[in-house]
């Protein structure tokens, strides 16, 4: 099965279109009854940790710009390979791999920093404690997840106080590669899904070339907002310090 490519597109040819299928199986949407996606684990694999992506995801700009600080722990829920999680685990006390996936985490997990955890997780839980990440990570995942609504408040009760949920996902624009659009996310409907589970778009960057990369934030349970957040809103003139979007 393949995506048909965006009419026109003359983008796709040659090793572009090789270039394409990579990038289009990433992005295979997953049902509920479906373990993975229509390729085995093993050809999974093979696509996520193709060398040919690091040109467009830019991992290592990536776990720069989420500033772990030291002793945080983070959570890379649809961790895959362990694509991102492995570059987590030096910056971390605790890098959760979280993947319904058993073979695709038996990957993550194999020669893996022992700070590095593997967690099988089920379709509509991420079976992590409670209280007990500061990041949550998603990376063109979010889209494959059902009933995003109920699993976001399963997100809600393992963030510690203060914690971040970073999403980074395909625009939902044509793209030379990627899924149809009719499968993606839109930055704004990841926005109000957040805002309606009760976090607020607190950051964005805009280095990936075919991804939006977003941070939401949550008031913590003693209904303070983070540190940032209180800064942003007690000195409105230094704002740029702390790049705040919020309604
Ligand atoms: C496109 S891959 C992305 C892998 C990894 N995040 C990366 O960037 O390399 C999507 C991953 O999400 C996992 N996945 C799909 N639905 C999931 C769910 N409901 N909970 C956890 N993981 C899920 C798949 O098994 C797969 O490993």
């Amino acid at each position: 099965m393949s995506w048909p490519i965006e009419p026109g597109n003359a983008v796709c040819g040659g090793v572009a279109l090789v270039f394409c299928a990579v990038l289009c199986a990433m992005a295979r949407p997953q049902v509920a009854d479906q373990h993975h996606p229509p390729h085995s684990s093993e050809e999974y694999a093979k696509v996520l940790n193709a060398p040919s992506r690091e040109a467009w995801q830019r991992p290592d700009e990536v776990v720069r710009a989420l500033g772990f600080k030291p002793g945080e722990s983070v959570a890379d829920i649809g961790a895959g390979t362990g694509y991102f999680t492995r570059r987590f685990a030096p910056y971390v006390a605790k890098a959760y791999a979280v993947d319904i996936d058993d073979k695709l985490l038996k990957t993550a997990a194999e020669g893996a920093p022992p700070n590095l955890e593997a967690i099988l997780a089920t379709p509509d839980d991420p079976k992590l404690p409670e209280a007990s990440v500061d990041v949550i990570f998603f990376c063109n995942v979010l889209h494959h997840i059902e009933n995003r609504p109920a699993y976001y408040q399963k997100l809600a009760r393992a963030l510690k106080p203060g914690g971040r949920i970073v999403n980074i996902d395909f625009f939902k624009k044509p793209l030379p590669v990627g899924p149809p659009v009719s499968m993606k996310l839109s930055e704004g409907e990841v926005v109000a899904e957040f805002k309606a589970a009760g976090f607020s778009l607190v950051k964005t960057h805009s280095f990936l070339p075919y991804q939006y990369f977003q941070v939401f934030s949550r008031a913590d349970r003693s209904g303070r907002f983070p540190a940032s957040f209180r800064v942003a809103i007690s000195a409105p003139h230094s704002r740029h310090l702390v790049d705040l979007k919020y309604d």
